[in-house]
């Protein structure tokens, strides 16, 4: 073996790494976009959810809450409200605010009609039915 490091060698190792992760990299990617369909089972996805979606967007509900992490810390995760709820109390909860009760956060009233809140439930449900690796770890989002 030689006993100097040469450039050549420096630049082996240089291109050689670089190669190395950049392969990873690509591996890893599509690997993570095949699981993508199963995981997020988006044959379920209905018009119903749709308009829960639709409506969870133009309501800006992420200003407030996060959904699968993503959004505001103001208020809960809502990605596993459904698990930790159920659909009755989702309904019953978006109808009663605000709930006016002292020292707590509140949450404003958004007049849904009740096609509207089975929307919302059923967007809610179907994202708590998304295959997250179990993140959150806490049913309490
Ligand atoms: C202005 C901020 C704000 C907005 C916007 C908002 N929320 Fe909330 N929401 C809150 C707060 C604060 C709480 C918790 C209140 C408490 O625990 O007393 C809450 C609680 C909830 C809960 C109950 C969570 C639980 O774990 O029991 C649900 C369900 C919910 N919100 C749904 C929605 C939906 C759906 C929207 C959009 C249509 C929305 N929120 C928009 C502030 C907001």
């Amino acid at each position: 073996m030689s006993e100097t490091f040469t450039k050549s060698m420096a630049r082996n190792i240089y291109f050689g790494g670089s190669l190395f992760f950049i392969l990873l990299f690509i591996g890893l990617t599509v690997d993570t976009t095949n699981r993508m369909p199963k995981q997020d089972h988006r044959e379920n996805l209905t018009a119903q959810v749709a308009l829960g979606k639709h409506l969870w967007d133009v309501n800006n509900c992420v200003g407030c809450h996060t959904i699968i992490g993503e959004g505001a810390y103001f208020a809960p995760e809502l990605g596993n409200v459904y698990k930790r709820r159920g659909g009755a109390f989702i309904k019953a909860w978006i109808k009663s605010q605000p709930t006016g009760a002292p020292g707590r956060r509140q949450m404003p009233q958004f007049n849904f009609s009740d096609e509207e809140l089975d929307a919302m439930v059923a967007f809610l449900k179907w994202t708590s039915e998304v295959d997250t690796n179990n993140w959150p770890p806490n049913i309490e989002g």
